[in-house]
């Protein structure tokens, strides 16, 4: 898996990031099972809670793409703290990822930082529980 291209095309990604409240730009991309790449910004809204995370728009891209699984992730953001995935998107992720994937949080210039989902969304409930 090329982590750099990954993490590149989140900060790509990044960039178009629609964040007029928040000012907090945030970029996503998402490797899928067949080794392509599908990448998000978050897309706020004046409607507060109508705005999408990036992980969201990423993963709408991987879904319309006919991509079935995750295999990597990765999201870039500055600021002093890891930009790590919010709650609901742990969730979203895990639709289409396992325990084991990878999930890289970076800044505009480096990885600061690797989790898997796992350990980010621990005991989690997935498809499997309904099949
Ligand atoms: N945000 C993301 O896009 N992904 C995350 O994982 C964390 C938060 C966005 C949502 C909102 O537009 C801004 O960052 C501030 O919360």
């Amino acid at each position: 898996m090329d982590e750099e291209a990954l993490l590149e095309a989140a900060r790509a990604a990044r960039g178009y990031a629609h964040a007029p409240y928040s000012k907090f730009a945030v970029g996503a991309a998402l490797m899928d099972e067949q080794g392509r790449i599908h990448a998000g910004c978050n897309v706020e809204n004046a409607a507060y809670p109508e705005g999408l995370c990036a992980e969201a728009v990423a993963l709408g891209h991987l879904v319309l793409a006919a991509g079935r699984r995750i295999t990597a992730v990765a999201i870039v953001g500055t600021g002093p703290r890891l930009v790590t995935p919010c709650g609901g998107c742990r969730q979203k992720l895990r639709e289409f990822a396992g325990d084991d994937v990878p999930v890289l949080v970076g800044d505009t210039t480096q990885l600061r930082a690797r989790f898997t989902l796992g350990e980010l969304l621990p005991s989690s409930f997935g498809p499997e529980h309904l099949a």
